[in-house]
C-alpha cells in the first residue's frame, strides 16, 4: 500500500519550531499510576479506528502501527512512525502530554515539526477525553514492536528542517479545537465533530490551494469545504457536499450510512482509497456514528448553485433495447458493459453499481472513470456486506479512442450530463495506471 498524499508542506522541508534542545523524555513507568481502564482503552481503539492511524502507520505486510509506509511527496519520500509503545524505537517513553502535542500540534517532544502527511490540522480538533482515551489505548492496547523509525529521503537542503516551520506559519491551517456551538443539532455537531476531527475527510476531499494547504477545514470556511479533491494515486475523491450531479445532494442519510459501513449502495461503491476508509475505518463505525456523519455532510450546501438536480432519463436505455448503438460509444457500451451493469445504467443494486446519476461518473474530473475502466477494480466485502465483486480490466483490450468514447457514452446517459472524454485524457490516466492482462485459459489463445 503505497501512498501518494500530497497533503503537507511538500513543497518545503521539515523544520525545527523552537530548535530547543531534546525535552526530556518522561518514563513510561512514572505515567503508571495515571493510566486507566479497560474501558478507557476499549474507547481509544474505537476512536483510533475513527481516525483510521492504522492505514498509515502500518506497512505493507508489516505489524500494526509500527510504521515505515511509504508517502511520496514532491521533493521526496517520507515515511510514517512506529507508534506502538516500544520504549526505544516507538512512543513508550512519551508522556500524555507528549503524545497529544504530536497528534493535535504536529510538534515532536525535541520541537521539531512533523510532516501535515499526518492529519494533524484536523485531529486538533480532538477534544482532551477522546485523546486520553488514544493515549491509553496506544500505552496499554497496542502490542510494543521493536522498529526503527526510517529517515526522510529528501536530499539536502530541502531536508533542513526550518523551512517547514516558515511553510507552515504562513499557509498552514491553524491549529484549532472543536466548537460545537455552530451547530444547533447535537447529533449534527457530533458528526462535524468525527468529520472535521478523527475522520480526516478534508485530507482528501478538499480541494488545495497550490501551496498545498486545504482551502478550508471546517463548513464555517467555506464552501470549498469537502468540494472535491485532487486525484490521490490515479482516484478522484468526490464532492461530499449538496450539490445534485456530483455531490451527495440526492443521497439519503440512509445511503451514506450503506456506503460508509458496507462500502455500496444504490448509487455506487467503493474504489481507490476510499476502500481503505471503509475498511479500516467506516464499518466500524456505531449506527449512531455513522448517522451523525451522514446528517453533517447532509447539511452541507451545494458548492455549484448552476448544477441542475439529476433525472432519470430512458432515451439512452430504449435505444439499447431496441438495438440502435449508433451514439458514440454506445456499441462499446454494449459489448463490453452491458451485462454488469444493464442497459438502463441502473446496474443490479449493491452488486454492480448504477451509472445513471452516478457522481463518479458525471464528476468534473474524469479521471476515476477512466482509471477504472482502465484497471478494473474490485469491490471488497465488509462485515455487513462480506461479498466481492470485481469489475474487469479493460485497458488491454480496449483502445484509448474506445474507452474514451464509451466513458463520453456513460457520461451522457440516462440523465447524466458530464462533458466528453477525449483519447488524450485515456492517454494521460494510462501512463500513470497499472494495467494487466488476465491470462489465456489453458489452450485457448486470446486475439490482443
Ligand atoms: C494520512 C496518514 C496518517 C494518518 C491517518 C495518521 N498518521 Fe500519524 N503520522 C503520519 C506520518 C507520515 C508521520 C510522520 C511525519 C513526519 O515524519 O514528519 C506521522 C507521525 C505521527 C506521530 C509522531 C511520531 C514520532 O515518532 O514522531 C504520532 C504520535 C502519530 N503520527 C500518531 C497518529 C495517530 C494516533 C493517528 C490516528 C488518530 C495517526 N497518527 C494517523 C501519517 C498519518
Ligand atoms: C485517503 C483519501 C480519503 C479519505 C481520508 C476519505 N475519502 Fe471518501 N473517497 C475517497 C475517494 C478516492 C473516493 C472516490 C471513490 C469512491 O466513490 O469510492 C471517495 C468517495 C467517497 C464517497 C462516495 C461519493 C460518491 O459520490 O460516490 C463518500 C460518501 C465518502 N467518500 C465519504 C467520506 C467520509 C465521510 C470520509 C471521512 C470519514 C472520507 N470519505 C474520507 C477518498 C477518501
Ligand atoms: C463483470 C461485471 C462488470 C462488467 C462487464 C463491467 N463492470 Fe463496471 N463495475 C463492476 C463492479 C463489480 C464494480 C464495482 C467495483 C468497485 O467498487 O471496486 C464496477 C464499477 C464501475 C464503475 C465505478 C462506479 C462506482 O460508483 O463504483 C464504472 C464507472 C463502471 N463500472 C463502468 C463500466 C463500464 C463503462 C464497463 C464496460 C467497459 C463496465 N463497467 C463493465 C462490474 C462490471
Amino acid at each position: 500500500m503505497k501512498k501518494n498524499i500530497i497533503s503537507m508542506c511538500a513543497n518545503v522541508a521539515r523544520a525545527t519550531v523552537s530548535g530547543a534542545a531534546i525535552a526530556a523524555f518522561t518514563s513510561f513507568a512514572a505515567h503508571a499510576a495515571e493510566l486507566p481502564n479497560a474501558a478507557l482503552v476499549a474507547h481509544g481503539e474505537y476512536l483510533a479506528r475513527a481516525g483510521d492511524c492504522i492505514a498509515c502507520h502500518t506497512m505493507q505486510g508489516g505489524k500494526p502501527f509500527a510504521g515505515g509506509l511509504k508517502f511520496d511527496t514532491p521533493i521526496g519520500a517520507i515515511y510514517s512512525t512506529n507508534i506502538t509503545p516500544d520504549a526505544n524505537t516507538g512512543i513508550g517513553k512519551w508522556s500524555y502530554d507528549d503524545f497529544a502535542k504530536a497528534v493535535r500540534q504536529g510538534v515532536r517532544p525535541n520541537g521539531e515539526t512533523l510532516y501535515p502527511a499526518m492529519p494533524y490540522p484536523s485531529y486538533a480538533r480532538l477534544s482532551d477525553d477522546d485523546m486520553k482515551a488514544l493515549y491509553a489505548y496506544f500505552m496499554q492496547g497496542v502490542g510494543p514492536v521493536q522498529a526503527q523509525n526510517r529517515a526522510v529521503d529528501i536530499p539536502w537542503p530541502l531536508s533542513m528542517r526550518w523551512p517547514l516551520g516558515a511553510w507552515c506559519m504562513l499557509f498552514a491551517p491553524k491549529v484549532q479545537a472543536f466548537d460545537g456551538s455552530h451547530y444547533n443539532d447535537a447529533i449534527v455537531a457530533r458528526g462535524a465533530y468525527l468529520v472535521q476531527g478523527l475522520g480526516h475527510c478534508g485530507a482528501c476531499h478538499t480541494p488545495r490551494a497550490s501551496t498545498m494547504q486545504e482551502l478550508a477545514l471546517t463548513d464555517l470556511e467555506g464552501d470549498d469545504f469537502l468540494a472535491g479533491g485532487g486525484p490521490i494515486d490515479g482516484w478522484v475523491p468526490s464532492n461530499l457536499r449538496g450539490n445534485p450531479r456530483t455531490g451527495l445532494g440526492s443521497w439519503s442519510e440512509d445511503d451514506i450510512v450503506q456506503f460508509l459501513k458496507s462500502g455500496r449502495n444504490l448509487h455506487t461503491a467503493a474504489f481507490g482509497g476510499m476502500t481503505d476508509v471503509v475498511q479500516h475505518s467506516m464499518q466500524h463505525m456505531n449506527d449512531a456514528d455513522l448517522l451523525a456523519i451522514a446528517r453533517y455532510l447532509k447539511t452541507l450546501p451545494t458548492s455549484d448553485p448552476k448544477e441542475t438536480p439529476y433525472a432519470y432519463d430512458a432515451a439512452a436505455a430504449n435505444k439499447l433495447q431496441s438495438g440502435d448503438a449508433s451514439a458514440r460509444g454506445a456499441a462499446v457500451y454494449r459489448d463490453n458493459c452491458m451485462a454488469c451493469h444493464r442497459s438502463d445504467g441502473r446496474g443490479y443494486t449493491r452488486v454492480f453499481p448504477a451509472l445513471g446519476g452516478n457522481p463518479v461518473v458525471q464528476g468534473k474530473d474524469p479521471t476515476s472513470l477512466i482509471h477504472v475502466l482502465l484497471a478494473g477494480s474490485a469491490l471488497e466485502g465488509t462485515k455487513s456486506a462480506p461479498s466481492s465483486f470485481t469489475m474487469p480490466p479493460f485497458g488491454w483490450r480496449l483502445s484509448d479512442q474506445e474507452v474514451a468514447d464509451v466513458s463520453t457514452f456513460v457520461r451522457a446517459s440516462w440523465g447524466n450530463a458530464g462533458a466528453p472524454v477525449s483519447a488524450e485524457d485515456v492517454a494521460k490516466v494510462r501512463k500513470t495506471v497499472t494495467v494487466s492482462t488476465p491470462a489465456s485459459p489453458p489452450g485457448a489463445t486470446l486475439k490482443r
